[in-house]
């Protein structure tokens, strides 16, 4: 199959266009800033901004299949220049008219889980309104809504290291909150490349999530323990935290504000998870905690 893949030099893009070439697919990668040094030599990368049609139209002539994984990372806010809302919502608006201009086969959607036109949360809600763009267009699509999604290169890794500290660390309600169902990108994948190339998943919504629910203060624990570090966390006020991250919104040189203030809150966990549908079942899924053990 030929395949297009918006983002697809991003965290997911990479193992999942890893695998489509394992499989022989033909694989076009397009971003902002192509970055070769992360994908197979096979893959084809190309420059272009999904809030730009003119930009991408022309990638899209000779596609089988369409994933589209542009998007903005929910844990900062996004710099100034862009918005969840020019990339989730008008980005899938350009690729679905494009996908139909040139007659893809079929599209594909990634999503997360939480994903709500309605909700408060600027990620979440424009994941939501980018969905509903792709499942009233004319084409075949699928959507896919991952929990938190972990593995090599993971940025919510990194996010955390960056915000608390080994040893001793102070977090919101003491680490209680938010509660995550994380799934291992080697499993997403299989799921991801199972909906491209079969027809079945044609005209649904997949939640996706994993073994475990845990919450943020045991990811902080698991990843410490990778170091061999321990961590005794403080509690701090769910109150306090979200003012002080209301507070710090309209300081452009901190990217964090209101959405990361309600996004602690939030339970990212499903109780509808699809992973049989693709022939899984939890016990066969990587946990958090093995991988990292
Ligand atoms: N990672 C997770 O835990 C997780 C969980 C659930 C769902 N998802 C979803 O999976 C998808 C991919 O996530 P990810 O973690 O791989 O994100 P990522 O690592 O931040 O990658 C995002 C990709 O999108 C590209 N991009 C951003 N803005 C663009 C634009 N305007 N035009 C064209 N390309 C653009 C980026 O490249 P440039 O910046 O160079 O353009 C990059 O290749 C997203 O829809 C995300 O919501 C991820």
């Amino acid at each position: 199959m030929d395949i297009l893949v918006t983002g697809g030099d991003g965290f997911v893009g990479q193992h999942l266009c890893a695998e489509l070439v394992d499989r022989s697919h033909d694989v076009t990668s397009l971003s902002r800033t192509p970055d070769p040094s992360v994908l197979p030599g096979e893959v084809e990368l190309t420059e272009g901004d999904v809030t730009d049609y003119d930009s991408i139209e022309g990638e899209f002539e000779g596609k089988d299949v369409v994933m589209n994984l542009a998007a903005l990372p929910p844990l900062h806010q996004p710099p100034r220049e862009t918005s969840h809302d020019s990339v989730c919502i008008g980005g899938s608006i350009n690729a679905v008219e494009a996908a139909e201009e040139h007659g893809v086969s079929k599209f594909i959607e990634m999503s997360s889980l939480g994903a709500d036109p309605n909700g408060k949360i600027a990620y979440w809600r424009t994941q939501g309104l980018g969905e509903e763009v792709v499942r009233y267009s004319d084409l075949n699509w699928v959507v896919f809504r991952p929990s938190f999604i972990f593995g090599e290169g993971s940025e919510t890794f990194t996010f955390i290291r960056q915000h608390t500290t080994p040893y001793v660390t102070v977090l919101p309600d003491g680490g209680n909150q938010p509660r995550f169902q994380p799934i291992w990108i080697g499993d997403c994948v299989q799921m991801f490349v199972d909906g491209i190339e079969n027809d079945e998943y044609v005209g649904e919504i997949y939640e996706l999530a994993g073994p475990e629910v845990l919450t943020l203060g045991d990811v902080a624990r698991l990843l410490y323990g990778t170091d061999g570090k321990s961590i005794e966390i403080l509690p701090v006020p769910m109150l306090l935290a979200v003012i002080a991250l209301n507070a710090v919104d309209p300081i452009p040189q901190i990217p964090l504000g209101v959405n990361q203030a309600r996004a602690l809150k939030m339970s990212n966990t499903t109780r509808y998870n699809d992973i049989n549908e693709f022939g899984f079942t939890k016990s066969e899924l990587m946990s958090l905690s093995a991988y990292l053990a």
